[in-house]
Formats: structure tokens, C-alpha cells, sequence
């Protein structure tokens, strides 16, 4: 507790980490199937629309209590707390939080793990090593631990080396390679038969498609793309300075996070058509889109697989492209409960990320010994339920607790005249009133 908080470097360090942590599988994997099983363009429109109106909001009160508090998410709330009971919700949203995120990372270190595993079957399928290749790509328990474990292992390394010399520096070092590679696979994938089909698809909406299923699916999506009421953002918020303006910092995330998966969905949808062109099955006996893990595991590789020398390629860069969009994410998952322990007990950094990294890792491996009963159910307890209660919890934290005053100050800082922007007269009201309204309203009518 006694060395000097860390901080990220400026402000690109923090934009990096924060879109690191938001650009992950929920982007390139998550967005475009949600897309294309939700009737394609008309769930792009009302995901966008969430992203701005809902997650960004919530995405600031993280922000700002984080940076207001400088400290772990449980600490953070109890210190904008103001009295005893709410002092009580704070230490009881803080660990839920803390909870929520480490579940998150252990199934989300499962699915990198295949990525990973993936990665290693382009170079064995080179070099034609068949049987690696296929205890690779097969769905074996022995095949899923070790390359959970090795994920989680890489995470680990990273966070253990701190904010600067962690997060800060392979967010830097890897966004801009997530990008070179995304670029380079969407230019490819459309110079291919069939790709014009999956563009319009994507691109021209069908708005009798939007039902409220679609608007749960967006709002989930948008709430779990951005990382939000898990207290990774908030995190991270308490390694900014008070000389950065929040509300332009949150915007850019917002903003690079839906741009890249709006890019995704232009490598991953026309992907799709043109491996139906090439004579790979796309469509399930039902009609529906093949969508789940079989889209990233059976149809991908299989288009990658007829585009014959350059399959291979193609292959070894969307699963880096994979790979490095989830390792900037888990890092963030894993930095909410390492800030937690390294603040709060005698441990240092590099033991508490051993610790809490192998429970997570334990719990992974539990997850994978009952895969059928246990996966789906952590994903759906974690994504669907508890981030947007954590969301609506987060807001009214910053709308009915927090000393109003306190927060105006906070909002002020490293923004010059603040009072005169649209953020300052409404944000304040809006996550207060509308924020907790609107996400409450979504689910209970999903439901
Ligand atoms: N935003 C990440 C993604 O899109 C997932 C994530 C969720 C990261 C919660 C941190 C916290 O994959």
C-alpha cells in the first residue's frame, strides 16, 4: 500500500488499454454472430444506438468514480458512499463486481485458450504435422486445459508486471498490430466471390427484424462489449490524471470500440458468404446461420481450408488477430480483483496475481471438467444478468449516493470549461434518471 499509486503514461496509453480492454472476442466474435443471428443490419443500427445512449453513459459514472477515488472498485464505492447503509451496498456491489469479473476472465480464458490453440495448429498444418493438428483442433479436456492454462499464464505475466510496464505497454505494442491484421483480413475477404452478398446483408436493414429479444441481445452485447459494470473501467479510471478530460477519453473508447466491431462484422458476415460460394456449410437444418463456436471452429477454418496456400495464412492471422484481442481483455478482467488484494491485504502485486490467477484458473479447469453443465450457465449468470444489474447499480451509485457536488468537481477536472458542453447538462440527470430506467426496462421485458 505504501509505494506511490501507478498511473498510465498519457493519455494514448489509457486510450490503448481501455480499448484494448473493451476490443476483445465480444468484438470480433461476439458482435457479427449476434448480428447475424439477429437478422443482420437492423441489430448493427440498434446496437449503435445502445452503445452511445446506454453503455457510454455508463461507461463515464465508471470512469469518474474510478478516477475520483483512485483506488480498487470495492474501495472506490465505499469512499463515495455516505453513510452507513450505503456504505454496506458499496462493500456488496464492490465484491459482486469483483466476483462477476473473475468469472468472466475464467470462461473467457477457455475460449482464448482454443484461439491459442488454433494459432498453434496454422503453423503445425505448415509444417504438415496431421496429428498435432488434430489434437489441436480436437475438443479434447487434456487439449483445453493446457492452452487455458498457458492463456491465463500470459495474462498473468502481464498484469504482474504492473500499469506502465503491464497493461500500459502491451496494449500499446499489440491495438496497433489487432488493427494492422483486421484491416488486412477485411481488404482480402472482400476481394472474394460471394463477399458482396455478406456485405449487403450487413449493411441494409430489415427493421421488422427488431423485436425485444434483438434490443436485450444489443444492450448485452453493447454492456459486455464495453467491458462495463464489472469495475474494469472503473479500474482503469484510477490510473488516469486529473488533468485528462473524462467524458472526451470515454467517447474516444466508445467510439474505437463500435468502429472495430463494425469492422469486424465487415470481415466476419461477407467471410461467411464466401465460404457458402466455396461449398462450406453456413446454414444450419433449420435455416438459422451457424453462429456459435462452430462459426469461429468449423466454418472459418473450413473457408480457410479452400482457399488453398493462402488459407494458410489467413488462418495464422485471424487466430493472432483472436488471440490479441483477448489478451488485452483478460488483463483487464484480471486487474479488478489483483487491484482489489494488492490494496487491501499485506500481498504484493506479483502475489497476488499469482493467487488470484490460479483460483480463476482453477475455477477454468472445474468449468471444463463439467463443460456442459457449467459453460454456458457462467456465461449467461455473468454477461446476461449480472453486468447490467452491476451497470444499473453502478449508475445509481453516481446518480443517488455519491455527494453531488463531489462529482460536478470530479467531471470538472482536466476539462476547461466544462459547464458550457451538452455532457454537463445532461449526463448528470441522464444516469441518475433515464441510464437505470432504460437498462431496468430492457431486461425486465426480455425477461
Ligand atoms: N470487452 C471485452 C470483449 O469485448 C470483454 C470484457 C468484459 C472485458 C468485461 C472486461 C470486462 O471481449
Amino acid at each position: 500500500m505504501s509505494a506511490p499509486r501507478e498511473q498510465f503514461s498519457s493519455k494514448t496509453g489509457f486510450v490503448m488499454a481501455a480499448a484494448g480492454s473493451a476490443i476483445g472476442l465480444g468484438n470480433i466474435w461476439g458482435f457479427p454472430t449476434q448480428t447475424a443471428s439477429n437478422g443482420g443490419a437492423a441489430f448493427v443500427v440498434i446496437y449503435f444506438i445502445l452503445a452511445f445512449v446506454l453503455a457510454y453513459p455508463a461507461l463515464m459514472a465508471e470512469l469518474i468514480i474510478g478516477r475520483h477515488a483512485r483506488a480498487n472498485v470495492v474501495t472506490s464505492l465505499r469512499h463515495i458512499s455516505n453513510g452507513k447503509k450505503s456504505y454496506a451496498l458499496a462493500s456488496g456491489v464492490g465484491f459482486y463486481g469483483v466476483i462477476t469479473a473473475s468469472l468472466i476472465l475464467s470462461f473467457y480464458a477457455i475460449v482464448a485458450g482454443w484461439m491459442l490453440a488454433y494459432l498453434f495448429e496454422s503453423i503445425t498444418q505448415m509444417l504438415g504435422w496431421t496429428q498435432a493438428s488434430e489434437w489441436l483442433t480436437g475438443f479434447g479436456l487434456q487439449r483445453n486445459l493446457i492452452f487455458m492454462g498457458l492463456f491465463m499464464a500470459m495474462t498473468m505475466a502481464i498484469i504482474s508486471s504492473g500499469i506502465k510496464g503491464g497493461i500500459e505497454k502491451w496494449s500499446t505494442r499489440l491495438m496497433p498490430m489487432l488493427l494492422f491484421i483486421m484491416i488486412a483480413l477485411t481488404v482480402y475477404v472482400m476481394t472474394q466471390d460471394g463477399a458482396m452478398e455478406g456485405l449487403r446483408v450487413y449493411l441494409l436493414p430489415d427493421f421488422s427484424q427488431i423485436n425485444p429479444g434483438l434490443i436485450l441481445d444489443a444492450m448485452g452485447q453493447a454492456f459486455f462489449s464495453l467491458s462495463l459494470g464489472v469495475g474494469t473501467m472503473l479500474v482503469y479510471g484510477s490510473y488516469l490524471s486529473k488533468q485528462d478530460s473524462l467524458p472526451k477519453l470515454g467517447a474516444a473508447v466508445t467510439l474505437v470500440d463500435s468502429s472495430i466491431a463494425f469492422l469486424a462484422g465487415l470481415l466476419i458476415i461477407p467471410a461467411i458468404f464466401v465460404a457458402q460460394k466455396n461449398g462450406v456449410t453456413v446454414f444450419t437444418e433449420s435455416g438459422d446461420m451457424i453462429a456459435g463456436p462452430d462459426l469461429i471452429f468449423q466454418v472459418l477454418p473450413s473457408l480457410f481450408d479452400s482457399m488453398g496456400d493462402m488459407g494458410l495464412i489467413v488462418a495464422f492471422a485471424f487466430f493472432s488477430l483472436m488471440s490479441i484481442a483477448a489478451v488485452t481483455s483478460s488483463i483487464s478482467m484480471l486487474e479488478v480483483p489483483v487491484s482489489y488484494m494488492t490494496e487491501e491485504t499485506p500481498a504484493s502485486r506479483h502475489q497476488s496475481t499469482l493467487i488470484v490467477g490460479l483460483i480463476i484458473a482453477a475455477i477454468s479447469a472445474i468449468i471444463l471438467f463439467n463443460f456442459n453443465d457449467l459453460f454456458g450457465l457462467v456465461i449467461d449468470l455473468t454477461t446476461v444478468y449480472s453486468q447490467p444489474i452491476l451497470g444499473v447499480l453502478m449508475c445509481v451509485f453516481v446518480g443517488w449516493i455519491w455527494h453531488r457536488n463531489n462529482l460536478l468537481e470530479e467531471l470538472k477536472a482536466g476539462h476547461d470549461n466544462i459547464e458550457s458542453t451538452l455532457f454537463w447538462k445532461i449526463w448528470p440527470n441522464y444516469v441518475r434518471f433515464v441510464c437505470p430506467a432504460l437498462i431496468l426496462a430492457t431486461f425486465i421485458r426480455a425477461l
